[in-house]
């Protein structure tokens, strides 16, 4: 990543979605939804934090009828079907009807939840996914995936929505704590082990430098690159059918440590200790070349992000976790991994590689050791 260059094209299409990256946008925000998801009614669905910082903004930028807003508390451990209750009540208590369109306004939380709002209230209305953290702008709130975390597990109950459009202003980032930025850096480095090993270098040479200037060129770099990343693969399978399951790389063990930990850890902080993990695991069965688990786990750490999980969390218990996850057919579970940095294994088998219980178990105790 250099610090002078051309800018990047900084107008994508994913599908029917319109992807936008540009500081400032969030002063435009009413503009894009008019255009591109025009209704007679929206709601802005946001958490406490975001509206304290960019609530007023983005209202101010709708021209014509106020829109509504509606605030949940930060934080995963709202992302559940009481709050989806809570939010369709209110939409009905304000006679909203079919020809209203959501606008998500938040990190991935506010961004799966208020997507799961829309593609259920009165069987699916439009949304505009407005990404104020780093894992939003470049993950979260690609490719249409929207849904709440249930007691069983993350993520268990959701649907296949694609907004309208991504409308992310990287300057919003200037107000997101470093440990969100770091988090959100766990899914940039996760783009570069699945697909682009030039990007994972790019990424790598970057990192911790570019965590601490969040308007810089670099970070704007980083965005387009992992927005352009994550678009393709869900271009070439919107359902998760075959090769988009390349994204779950570090979301099997991933997902269980989130859970294991009570959500005291960062999506993206467990995501790191799963890359790291998942790394070692492709090494021990013979999937990756040797090397691998070493680079992850060196990126990882100067990102300066965890790269085991908490001792209080025991190999059983993560393991136990695994077979509740989406991943988990027929009483085993199933990984995305490595074969070199910049590709996945399971080009003939969906993308997926079954694993041995053993194996987990053997990884998972020697990183607690
Ligand atoms: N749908 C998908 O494809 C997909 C992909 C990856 C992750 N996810 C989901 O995303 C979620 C994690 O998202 P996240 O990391 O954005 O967490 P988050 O939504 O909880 O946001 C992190 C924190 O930052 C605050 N915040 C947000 N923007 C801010 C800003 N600009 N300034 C100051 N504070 C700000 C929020 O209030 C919150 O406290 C998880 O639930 C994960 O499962 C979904
Ligand atoms: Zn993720």
């Amino acid at each position: 990543m250099v610090a002078r260059r051309q800018r990047a094209p900084t107008a994508l299409r994913l599908l029917d979605c319109e992807i936008l990256v540009e500081p400032g946008l969030l002063g435009s925000i009413g503009a894009v939804a008019e255009r591109v998801a025009p209704a007679h009614r929206y709601v802005i669905v946001t958490d406490d934090t975001v509206a304290g910082h960019y609530g007023t903004r983005v209202v101010d930028s709708f021209t014509g009828a106020q829109p509504l807003m509606l605030r949940i508390p930060p934080g995963e451990s709202h992302k559940t079907r009481l709050t989806w209750a809570s939010l369709t009540d209110e939409m009905l208590d304000a006679g909203c009807g079919r020809d209203t369109t959501v606008i998500a306004l938040g990190g991935g939380v506010v961004g799966d939840l208020a997507g799961f709002v829309a593609a259920t209230f009165m069987r699916g209305i439009p949304f505009v996914q407005v990404p104020t953290t780093l894992l939003a702008m470049i993950d979260a709130s690609i490719g249409g995936k929207t849904g709440v975390d249930a007691p069983a597990g993350k993520n268990l109950v959701g649907a296949f929505h694609q907004p309208s459009a991504v409308v992310a202003d990287p300057h919003a980032l200037a107000t997101l704590p470093l440990e969100h930025r770091r988090a959100g850096a766990a899914e940039a480095i996760k783009h570069g082990v699945i697909t682009d090993a030039a990007y994972f270098d790019r990424v790598a040479a970057a990192l911790p430098a570019l965590l601490h200037d969040p308007a810089g060129d670099a970070m704007h770099e980083l965005i387009i690159g992992s927005v352009t990343i994550k678009a393709g693969i869900v271009l070439g399978d919107e359902r998760e059918r075959g090769m988009r399951k390349i994204l779950n790389f570090g979301h099997t063990l991933g997902h269980a440590i989130e859970t294991a930990s009570d959500y005291r850890l960062l999506h993206g902080e467990a995501i790191a200790i799963g890359m790291v993990l998942e790394a070692s695991l492709a090494e021990m069965i013979g999937v990756a070349t040797a090397g691998i688990a070493e680079r992850v786990r060196d990126v990882v750490a100067r990102t300066g992000l965890p790269v085991a999980p908490p001792p209080t969390l025991s190999p059983e218990r993560l393991l136990a976790l695994t077979r509740t996850d989406k991943k988990a057919r027929a009483g085993s579970a199933e990984y995305a991994l490595p074969l070199t940095i910049g590709t996945m294994a399971g080009a003939d088998t969906q993308w997926s590689v079954r694993v041995r219980d053993d194996d987990v178990l053997a990884v998972l105790r020697a990183a607690s050791r």
